[in-house]
């Protein structure tokens, strides 16, 4: 398949389109900037430059490819309005995409984040949140999965909090960077609550197998680790930094902070039973020990 990437020169993104090249498909990949598309040309990708705000781009790439994947987010968490922004932007990026695809039965594979519940491990078969700092997040995607019954074989790839590669990437890059800023290896509430998390070499994989074969409507869970204890991450980021490690207060991560405290660990037994992924990479603790002081 011809496939336009969104976000492909990103930590997820990049891996997905060598994992793509790798296996016969070729890539358009949007590219925001000269460096971006320079780096997308250098994995082997033909770049089409534009932005996500950029809805007619968005529009050709998805006009002249055999199926699409978006990955592109702004990933700014500075401030309650910066998410807003990016959340807002796509979602009418998403909007655009599938609009274009309506009734062509070509696949239109988005990126999610696993939902919380309370108690017990998440499924693929729970919604996603539709309310607090990504709730927009969520009503977007699932919208887009709604196209389904337009013809578009839609599916959603929901990424655990921390999807990582060389010690870094997701939740547990953030808690390195703030160690790395403030001295301290912090973690909100008492650090029992569960993140999990996946490689991103074997997310890349699961994009691909979604691509290839998922139904339309269906949403899928790239989870290898269901939840690692956040003070056990702290406690790696800590000692690889040489840093003290403590608990620090929810608000130390702004917008974030609510969703940092929140214990959320998730399964993937029916992505593994039913499109046969098997998480191959080092787990998070293990590719933490990658961090350098
Ligand atoms: N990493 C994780 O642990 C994790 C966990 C859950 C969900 N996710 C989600 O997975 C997706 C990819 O994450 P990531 O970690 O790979 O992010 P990343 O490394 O920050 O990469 C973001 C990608 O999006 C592109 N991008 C950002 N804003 C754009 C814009 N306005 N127009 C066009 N392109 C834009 C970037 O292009 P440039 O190269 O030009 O900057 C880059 O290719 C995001 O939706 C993220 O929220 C990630």
């Amino acid at each position: 398949m011809r496939v336009f990437v969104t976000g492909g020169t990103g930590l997820i993104g990049s891996a997905v389109v060598a994992e793509l090249l790798g296996n016969g498909h070729a890539v358009l990949a949007l590219a925001r900037s000269a460096a971006s598309a320079r780096a997308a040309e250098a994995a082997g990708a033909e770049p089409l430059r534009g932005a996500l705000a950029d809805l007619d781009v968005l529009r050709a790439g998805a006009a002249q490819a055999d199926g699409v994947i978006h990955l592109a987010f702004g990933n700014d968490f500075s401030s309650p309005g910066a998410l807003a922004q990016s959340v807002a932007e796509e979602g009418a990026a998403l909007a655009a995409l599938g609009e274009e695809l309506t009734g062509s039965g070509r696949p239109l594979v988005t990126v999610a984040g696993t939902p919380w519940v309370a108690g017990r491990l998440s499924t693929e078969a729970d919604p996603l949140p539709a309310d607090g700092p990504v709730g927009g997040r969520g009503r977007a995607v699932t919208a887009l999965l709604g196209l389904a019954a337009r013809g578009v074989r839609t599916a959603a790839v929901r990424m655990p909090r921390t999807v990582h590669n060389q010690g870094a990437g997701g939740f547990a890059g953030l808690l390195t960077g703030i160690a790395r800023r403030t001295g301290v290896s912090g973690y909100p509430g008492d650090g029992a609550q569960r993140w999990p998390a996946v490689h991103a070499l074997d997310a890349a994989v699961l994009f691909r197998l979604a691509l290839e074969q998922a139904d339309a409507g269906t949403s899928w869970h790239a989870v290898a680790d269901e939840g690692d204890q956040v003070r056990d991450i702290a406690a790696v980021i800590g000692r690889r930094l040489g840093l003290p490690v403590e608990p620090v207060p929810a608000e130390t991560y702004g917008p974030l902070g609510a969703i940092f405290a929140a214990d959320q660990p998730a399964s993937s037994a029916r992505t593994r039973q039913a499109l046969g992924w098997e998480p191959k990479h080092p787990s998070l603790l293990e590719d933490l020990e990658n961090i350098q002081p």
